[in-house]
């Protein structure tokens, strides 16, 4: 742990460089019905209500904390239709940390991606990235392209000590643009950090050698910065070349090599919205026309204009060292406790939160059967914690109806910014610890709804077995009546 201040015992954990001055109450129900309102919502905890739930580790987008600073913002938003304050405002901000000139709002990081998509992808183009978010994907097969994914060898394999899992391998990067043809190539996106393979980061290195490669073959390069805020922290603390560098001075020299940053501000930013930076008034003309139609005019984009004021004192604590260590701490401090324990999760210490190894903490189930979905159900059950499955239903079937089985299976338990305790943060490692030990109780799932876009959002799933009855009575023996 990189904290600055130090325990009389030499105890190594996160502190938190924040007070709570808001705060919402909490119910835990008991076991039993855990059970049953994992059944009601199909055991597919996007289905849950939030009031059944303890610990809500389904994401960090639009649930982190506001400071106080964001919500005195708020109060100053102007209105206005035409030439708002406001819009110039997040504006400016976005040109002073990217050093772009032009901006396009967007409602939220999907809408940006539905904007790009529309500007630069025809039917039979590719699109290259390290790693496919699913929204991005929609959106891009949905216009006829389609996406190859390029990360380095070792962003797959679950454990490893290398501390930059997202990055590309930048010789396919090559490769790939000789074969398919820098025109057919609709646009290479760099994912800045990774989201579906543990919250992995790249390297500042990496992602400068991707934009010079893009640049050689006249490919736009396009970041995704939704996850930046853990990537600058990894960058900072983990590569020698940015060590002396500011957190400004490390945004700015990936912002300049890139043609386009986009992102959701449900993450990065600390609110709710997106939007589309760039230097070069042409691309922006080429994708202007859609934020009208799409999102609403070019001063807002379908965001409210609190969120924007939010967003930019939100951009700004982002550029503090303080505020973004916050997250990957308690993430590390997690994953540190787990691999203690001897609980299969994906190392290193990622940001957006811990990843449980599905596929590994339930191997006796086939990935037909959903693993990491069955383990997001029987940790809502061991303990109100929510989880998000991020494995072989989060991916849309092939063309021909044909499941397309996930590289891993995961469960994602985010740690949104700002808004957990350590205490809570314990309360969750010991009912995955607990899980673990009974894992062998742990069956599949199979649908009984299945929706064709994005079925991970609604889809209704059963067990195949009575296995959640003998878990709650495994859970009855060992905990007697605590909740
Ligand atoms: N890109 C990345 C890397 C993301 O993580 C997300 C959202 C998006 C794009 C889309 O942004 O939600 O504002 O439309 N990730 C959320 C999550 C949904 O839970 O990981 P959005």
């Amino acid at each position: 742990m990189d904290t600055q201040v130090k325990f009389l015992h030499g105890e190594n954990i996160p502190l938190e460089m924040h007070k709570v001055r808001i705060v919402q109450k909490l119910f835990l129900p008991p076991v039993e019905k855990r059970k049953e309102y994992m059944n009601e919502a199909g055991n597919n905890t996007f289905l849950l209500q939030n009031r059944d739930v303890f610990v809500d580790m389904l994401t960090d987008s639009g649930v982190n904390a506001m400071s106080d600073r964001q919500q005195a913002a708020m109060l100053v938003a102007d209105d206005s239709y035409a030439g708002s304050e406001t819009n110039n405002r997040l504006k400016n901000k976005l040109k002073e940390i990217f050093g772009t000139e032009y901006f396009l709002p967007a409602h939220q990081g999907r809408a940006a991606e539905n904007i790009l998509s529309e500007a630069f992808v025809k039917p039979g183009m590719v699109t290259l990235m390290n790693f496919h978010f699913t929204t991005t994907k929609a959106h891009i097969t949905r216009l006829g392209g389609s996406v190859e994914e390029l990360i380095s060898k070792e962003g797959l394999e679950p454990t490893s000590d290398n501390p930059f899992k997202g990055n590309f391998d930048l010789e396919l990067l090559r490769k790939r643009i000789e074969e398919v043809g820098p025109d057919k190539v609709a646009f290479v996106r760099i994912e800045a950090g990774t989201n579906l393979v543990g919250g992995q980061p790249l390297s500042m290195e990496n992602m400068l050698a991707v934009a010079k490669i893009c640049k050689e073959y006249g490919v736009l390069s396009v970041m995704d910065a939704s996850l930046l805020q853990d990537n600058l922290y990894f960058i900072k603390t983990r590569e020698a070349a940015a060590k002396d560098m500011s957190l400004r001075e490390i945004t700015r020299t990936l912002a300049d090599a890139m043609d386009i940053i986009y992102f959701s501000a449900r993450k990065l930013g600390f609110a709710r919205g997106g939007g589309i930076c760039m230097r070069d008034e042409a691309l922006c003309k080429k994708m202007m026309e859609y934020v009208p139609l799409y999102e609403g005019f070019l001063t807002y984009g379908g965001m409210s204009v609190r969120e924007m004021e939010a967003i930019t004192v939100g951009l700004e604590e982002t550029m503090d060292m303080d505020v973004i260590s916050q997250g990957p701490q308690f993430i590390k401090y997690m994953v540190d406790e787990l691999t203690k324990y001897g609980v299969p999760v994906i190392t290193p210490a990622g940001g957006l939160g811990c990843h449980l190894n599905a596929s590994e903490i339930l191997p006796h189930i086939p990935q037909s059967q959903y693993p990491a979905g069955a383990l997001a159900a029987a940790m809502y059950i061991a303990g109100g914690v929510r989880g998000m499955e991020r494995g072989t239903l989060s991916e849309q079937r092939e063309p021909d109806g044909s499941e397309r089985f996930a590289e891993m299976e995961l469960l994602r338990l985010a740690v949104p910014r700002r808004v957990f305790t350590l205490s809570q943060i314990k309360y969750v490692i010991d009912r995955v610890e607990w899980l673990y030990d009974n894992r062998e109780l742990v069956g599949g799932l199979e649908f009984y709804d299945e929706p064709k876009v994005l079925r991970f959002f609604f889809g209704r799933l059963r067990p195949t077995s009575d296995w959640q009855d003998k878990l709650v009575a495994k859970f009855r023996k060992d905990f007697g009546d605590s909740l």
